[in-house]
């Protein structure tokens, strides 16, 4: 069940009369047990209460009393032996008035409420359903509910309407649904006079006949399109014109292209009167089809009073519609709403509704070092001193947010609060408290992609425009300048890579075109605003999506390539955002940081992006990869990053490491502090280490290779064919401790060989196979006996695996005996050698691999080229070779001593046995001497070192140069 279904499921449960017996299991039900499980409690099987409630082991303790004993249940309940021996996490009493429960498993506040009031507080429940969510979702019960109202609306209507489903009407539904919110919100917070005057005016209106429910609507959304004054007085001449019943008249004018009807010129209007930048303090000029359009001169063609798009009602709808109206709007967060309702136009997104949230900490991750910290700093600096006080607010009303992705404006919602908040106390300071904003929402902007978060991101920073007069400047203030709503477009609908971000968000802020659609329907050429920002700052922000190479659909591949990055498909998606951030920044005084995967910090999405922009921008700031952790529903496996772009190179340079912050001169790409040096993939060891290289391949649709049974079948069949089989494995093999087998025939044996029929129908299946495979398997058709690549040599080898598994935090690696085959999912260093075993297995080469190398589903894909090659050892001296022979011998001693325990069993972290692990920790001591001549105190300081040595090993190196070369060129 996701949040959405469990609230609703709560608020079900609690409009029932309560049942004493019951409620337990009803209120169990709710966070999604299921019958069998409700079944076993029931019945007492898996009861384990000790003093009469229901006790679910690892969940709740919970118990119905009797009246007035609610306390008292509670603190019986926190003292059971059973809660504490079953590990409950929550305890809670009711005597069917009042409700008391406990979080025992964290901090939150215990809850004491009306019975009635509980479906307000079921967030604080929802770890029972397993949704270990960020705090200030569970916080948000007003929001969760309104989203699942909501969508129940939603769904109805297009059921109602289902030519609202096809693309072409989609939008008008979701601007109708966003015109709702207005609505909702309006009602419940003053902006129109009366609590609940829409709702209760649908209500009357449609009382009679339910199906005139649009109609009402209609006639409404009509009415507040039409202004109701004209030089500073009441004048209901717009309204009179255009028929308007007298029960709207007492809906104010709202405009700013919400009520108008998509296409309409309401926006130009409004423009051409000069008040597009700023509030409009009266309506706009009189345009109607009576006398008033000669009054203004605007043509009446212009002039929308037709009937705005409103789907039809059915009773069903129309009764949702008034129970969202019951909802205590003026509760509404736009820093969470707009998140979670997006994905109720998205058939996709649907199954999480309520799940998909982006914590505020989070994008204060970005927002804080790109320019909120700063302006703080400054605020600190200016203290009381008026005219640096006046400087810092002329500064932030020229700061120009821009998110490129920005789904429902979260971050711009965010951004816009943080600097109203600097902006009230600097008022404050100045002794001017009430005073007016300076800060225009136009200068907050984003592009979208989807239409209905595009509608729900204006609407978010409309509300949060609202809120910030109400705290800042009191109800009467905010109540007089909210209306009419702004008309100007400050949220683009389309693809931002396609987009020109010069021409959204432009620099200088003269008489901008809009190129891009409109979010209202703007005809496209209407678009010119002023933006107020002239000489200010620029800030780019957001988290686009991270898409993986494989995970991009054409279209997006496609947008990569309009980005220039035609040749890199195998970067996220999101580098196409941050070469664009970057080319942005190249032309204007302007700072990006993005949320992106730590994969493009990482082995060679590093090579494929950083070189192309690092000549341009550097790192100012960045974070050290973290788990991301939005909602349950996505928490799993995202380590993220956020980096921080800028075109100047000198400065402080911040690096963030979990709590701490690390002042350095540069920031590599691979996030640790050093040199904005790449590493790339080299053919040959930049060290004097033994040369590593990829096992057999045998090209043969597995023709030549054998399971266990199979060989032993073969052997039975005939036992000659024994002289020509060899093991044979990769990676998996390595972990497993298993072995496959190959044929192995040398081409002097071929004859003899082809005389013991299983081997000679295994050689002639593989010839079938390799004349109809590809290119080089067609080459090898005459010598199918042996593998299209061989590297073997009749000899003891060490072979290296593929992949570092994400929990083993070891390069897997053993020593095979002679006549062992590798096969090309693995790599071998043929010869006894101990020193590369101690260096490939030891803490230092692992955290090199997996900062070069690239991912491989969790793990990290360990190469030749890629992590060995490039791995920088210092110069070993014979004792250090000493040394670290003897740490070899030990691991292999201690993983000995375990026979016939598996390497992936020896390295399970939870059951690594001791001897091992103490082994593992005398070879990184032994190599970090080497290095530094103690132990490193953290992995940052690991990498960091090796960075430093590799830069200085490959300074002359040729595969350094032609880096520097493709840097230049940009070509990678
Ligand atoms: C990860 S979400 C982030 C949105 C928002 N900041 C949040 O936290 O909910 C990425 C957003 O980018 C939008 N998007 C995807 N590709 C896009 C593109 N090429 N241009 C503009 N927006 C895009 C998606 O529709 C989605 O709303």
């Amino acid at each position: 069940m996701n949040a959405v279904e469990i609230e609703e499921a709560v608020s079900t449960l609690v409009e029932q009369p309560f049942d004493r017996d019951n409620f337990p299991f009803a209120f169990l039900e709710a966070f999604g047990n299921k019958e069998t499980t409700l079944k076993k409690l029931r019945s007492g099987d898996s009861n384990k209460s000790d003093i009469g409630g229901v006790l679910q082991r690892n969940n709740i303790h919970l118990k119905v009393c009797a009246p007035g004993e609610v306390a008292k249940t509670l603190t019986a309940l926190r003292e059971s032996p059973a809660t504490a021996r079953l590990k409950a996490k929550f305890i809670l009493a009711t005597d069917g008035e009042t409700i008391e429960a406990e979080n025992l498993a964290d901090d939150d506040e215990p809850i004491v409420c009306s019975y009635a009031e509980f479906s307000d507080h079921f967030g604080y429940f929802l770890p029972l359903a397993g949704i270990t969510t960020v705090k200030q979702i569970r916080e948000s019960s007003f929001d969760i509910k309104a989203t699942g109202r909501l969508n129940r609306l939603y769904i109805e209507l297009l059921k109602d309407n289902p030519e609202w489903a096809t693309a072409a009407r989609r939008e008008d539904l979701n601007h109708f649904m966003a015109r709702l919110i207005f609505c909702f919100f309006a009602e419940d917070t003053d902006i129109f006079h009366g609590k609940g005057l829409f709702s209760s005016t649908v209500e009357q209106m449609s009382a009679g006949d339910p199906s005139k429910t649009g109609e009402v609507i209609s006639e409404l959304f009509r009415a507040m399109n039409l202004p109701i004054r004209h030089e500073g007085k009441i004048d209901y001449r717009h309204r009179d014109a255009a028929g308007i019943r007298p029960w709207a008249n007492v809906f104010p004018y709202v405009n700013g292209g919400l009520f108008g009807k998509p296409g309409s010129a309401d926006v130009l209007v409004g423009m051409a009167n000069g008040k597009a930048n700023g509030k409009a303090g009266n309506d706009p000029p009189l345009a109607s089809h009576s006398h008033a359009d000669e009054d203004v001169g605007v043509p009446r063609a212009n002039v929308d009073v037709g009937a705005p798009s409103v789907p039809r009602f059915s009773r069903i709808a129309r009764a949702y519609l008034l129970k969202i109206g019951e909802l205590p709007w003026q509760k509404i967060n736009p820093d969470i709403f707009g998140s979670m309702i997006q994905a109720v136009a998205d058939d996709e997104e649907r199954g999480a509704l309520g799940m998909h949230y982006t914590s505020v900490p989070n994008i204060l991750k970005v927002l804080n070092p790109l320019f909120l910290d700063d302006l703080r700093a400054k605020l600190e600096e200016a203290g009381d001193n008026p005219r640096k006080l006046l400087n810092l607010r002329h500064r932030i009303a020229r700061i120009r947010v821009f998110d490129p992705a920005c789904g429902s404006g979260n971050f711009l919602v965010i951004a816009y609060k943080q600097l109203r908040e600097i902006e009230a106390e600097i008022n404050r300071r100045r002794g001017e408290a009430e005073r007016k904003s300076d800060i225009p929402l136009t200068n907050f902007r984003g592009i979208e992609l989807r239409h209905f978060s595009c509608e729900i991101a204006r609407l978010a920073l409309i509300i949060a425009e609202y809120q910030c007069d109400v705290l800042y400047r009191g109800q009467q203030l905010a109540l007089a300048e909210f209306l009419p709503l702004e008309a100007a477009n400050w949220i683009t609908c389309g693809n931002a890579l396609r987009l020109d971000w010069l021409s959204i968000c432009p620099p200088t802020g003269k008489a901008v075109k809009n190129r891009a659609d409109d979010l209202f329907e703007t005809p496209l050429d209407q678009a010119e605003i002023d933006f107020a920002n002239e000489g200010g700052e620029t800030y780019i922000c957001g988290n686009p999506p991270y898409l993986g190479a494989k995970k991009k659909s054409k279209e997006q591949s496609c947008d990569m390539d309009l980005c220039g990055l035609g040749s890199a498909q195998l970067l996220d998606y999101v580098a196409a955002f941050i070469i664009k951030g970057a080319d942005f920044i190249s032309h204007c005084k302007a700072s990006i940081a993005l949320v992106s995967t730590s994969s493009i910090c990482q082995g060679e999405q590093v090579s494929l992006l950083w070189p192309r922009i690092l000549d341009r921008v550097s790192i100012r700031f960045a974070y050290a990869p973290f788990k991301w952790s939005n909602s349950a529903a996505n928490n799993a496996g995202v380590y993220c990053t956020v980096v921080g772009l800028d075109a100047e190179s000198g400065g402080v340079k911040k690096l963030f490491i979990g709590d701490q912050v690390k002042i350095c001169d540069s920031i590599s790409p691979y996030l640790v502090s050093g040199l904005p040096v790449i590493c790339y993939p080299t053919k040959n060891q930049i060290c004097q280490l033994e040369k590593m290289v990829m096992g057999s391949n045998p090209v043969d649709g597995k023709r030549l290779i054998l399971s266990h049974d199979e060989y032993c079948e073969m052997i039975n069949e005939d036992s000659g064919s024994r002289k020509y089989i060899l093991k044979y494995g990769g990676t998996d093999e390595i972990n497993s401790g298993l072995n496959r087998w190959c044929i192995w025939v040398s081409d002097d044996e071929v004859k003899n060989a082809m005389d013991i029929p299983p081997i000679a129908r295994r050689i002639a299946n593989c010839r079938e196979y390799r004349k109809t495979a590809g290119r080089d398997a067609q080459k090898a058709v005459n010598r199918a006996h042996a593998f299209c690549y061989s590297t073997y040599q009749d000899e003891v080898f060490l072979n290296v695996g593929k992949v570092i598994g994400n929990t083993t935090k070891f390069v897997p690696a053993t020593l095979r005996e002679k006549g062992y085959v590798s096969s090309d999912a693995a790599f071998t260093i043929y010869g006894i050698r101990l020193v590369e075993f101690a260096i490939i297995v030891s803490t230092l080469h692992r955290i090199w691999a997996e900062a070069v190398s690239g991912r491989l589903g969790n793990g990290t894909r360990y190469g030749n080229t890629t992590a060995y090659n490039t791995f920088p050892v210092p110069v070993l001296t014979e004792q250090n070779k000493v040394d670290l022979t003897r740490c070899a011998e030990e691991i292999l001693l201690a993983r000995e001593a375990h026979f016939p325990a598996t390497i992936a069993e020896l390295y399970d972290p939870q059951k690594m046995p001791a001897e091992l692990r103490a082994a593992h920790d005398r070879n990184d001591e032994t190599l970090e001497r080497i290095y530094l001549g103690r132990r490193f105190k953290n992995d940052t300081e690991r990498l960091e070192k090796l960075f430093e040595l590799y830069t200085k090993m490959t300074a002359h190196a040729p595969a350094a140069k032609k880096a520097a070369k493709r840097r230049k060129g940009g070509e990678v």
